[in-house]
């Protein structure tokens, strides 16, 4: 629908123009002013034409050990079940915990040159040019130095394409603490030109590079034989082995991971459509596979890898915006952004295990029901803690989870 200088209007001019039209009601109206920690003019600030704001429920992971540091993680999520699974898989590799490296935070972004003409000839002129090239990337990244970043290097290769041939600048960015994205598209832009130039070529794209391969993270968990017995581990293995086979469940396998990394992602202001791009492609260089291996190891044990490119931030972007980013990162208390990387990680490698570790014994859905019956219950009228708490028992204990049975459970506690 054409809604005519929208972004000129107030926030609430806007709301009412929405209200008008789909026409909601008071409540509803109310609903999305409520904008919670996020004040309205800061959020009017980020993005346009804003109405309001949503919520989600953030919840705390614990068992985090990392590199033998222990962490409490915050996850924002509205799926039940996901911070219990991360919390339970995290657990069951104490005391141990989980061991991690991160690569240097390096980020790739391209400029695209058309009209090359000669792409062989292109090349040559651009590499005796480097130093010049880079000299340019370096002043306009003074800011990024002062932390330890700055730029690392530039390559240049062909692309043949059904438009002809094409050059792609690869620029490679130490990010140090930022995810990157603006300091990298600032810096393309301002040295496009020159690059242009040199290459006797047109700039076009300039842009980042969400496939961060430079800035992948792995983690390493190993579940101990004894804790989650000998048949678990079989069944695990063979949970993994049609995620590596077939590309239908290593969709859903990796989702089980990203329910995890998503999580923290959102409670602590990461960019998690980049993160999720990232992932996807990295997960389908060789075939779509699972991001995470599992096998067994000379003691019975299952150990399970995570390896993924994973471009996070503590400063910088939203995390510099969003208050309640700020407060979770507090929680976390990671240092830099390697550090996060390696816990958004593990978490990803927890809940998938704890995912294949649920699917391959009892299924998910019990566990997953005994949550669901809490929400059913409050929708139900349930309103005091132990009404909500017999109401759910309830459900479970008769497997129904219907809102009318719901209801009269209820009125039977009621009395
Ligand atoms: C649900 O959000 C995630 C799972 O489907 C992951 C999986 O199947 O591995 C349980």
């Amino acid at each position: 629908m054409k809604l005519s200088g929208f972004y000129k209007f107030s926030v609430k001019e806007r709301l009412n123009k929405i209200k008008e039209i789909a026409n909601l009601t008071e409540q509803e109206v109310k609903l999305l002013e409520d904008t919670g920690a996020l004040k309205i003019d800061i959020a009017d600030r980020m993005i346009e034409n804003v109405v309001g704001g949503i919520h989600l429920p953030l919840g705390i992971a614990t068992n985090f050990k990392l590199n033998g540091k222990e962490y409490i993680v915050p996850m924002a999520i509205e799926e039940p079940s996901v911070i219990a699974a991360a919390s339970k898989a995290a657990k069951l590799v104490l005391p141990e915990g989980f061991t991690a490296e991160a690569e240097e935070p390096v980020m790739i972004g391209q400029i695209q040159l058309v009209n090359v003409g000669n792409a062989v000839d292109s090349i040559k002129k651009l590499e005796e040019k480097k130093d010049d090239i880079l000299k340019i990337c370096k002043e306009q990244l003074t800011n990024l130095e002062k932390y330890g970043g700055g730029i690392r290097n530039v390559f240049f290769r062909t692309i043949k394409t059904s438009r002809g041939d094409m050059v792609i600048a690869e620029f490679e960015v130490d990010m140090r603490d930022a995810m990157g994205a603006n300091m990298m598209n600032t810096m393309l832009e301002a040295v496009a030109p020159t690059v242009a130039e040199f290459g006797g070529a047109e700039a076009r794209l300039r842009i980042i590079s969400n496939l961060a391969t430079k800035r992948k993270v792995k983690v390493k968990a190993v579940w101990k034989k004894e804790q989650i017995g000998e048949e678990a581990v079989e069944k695990i293995l063979d949970a993994y082995e049609l995620a590596a086979n077939d590309v239908y469940r290593c969709a859903t396998h990796n989702k089980g991971v990203m329910n995890g990394i998503d999580a923290v992602a959102m409670a602590c202001g990461q960019d998690w459509r980049a993160i999720e791009a990232g992932m996807h492609v990295y997960a389908a260089l060789e075939g779509y596979k699972p991001i995470t291996h599992y096998e067994k190891d000379k003691e019975g044990n299952i150990v399970g890898i995570i390896e993924l490119p994973l471009a996070v931030a503590t400063v910088g972007g939203a995390v510099n915006t969003l208050d309640t980013a700020k407060v979770c990162l507090k929680i976390l208390d990671v240092k830099t952004s390697q550090e996060l990387a390696m816990v958004m990680a593990a978490v990803g490698l927890a809940n998938n295990f704890a995912a294949l570790y649920a699917l391959s014994t009892e299924g998910i859905q019990k566990g997953h029901m005994k949550l669901h019956a809490r929400n059913i219950a409050v929708l139900a009228g349930a309103e005091t803690p132990e009404e909500i708490d017999r109401v759910a028992e309830e459900l479970a204990k008769q497997n129904n989870y219907s809102s009318e049975f719901a209801k009269s459970v209820l009125d039977k506690i009621k009395g």
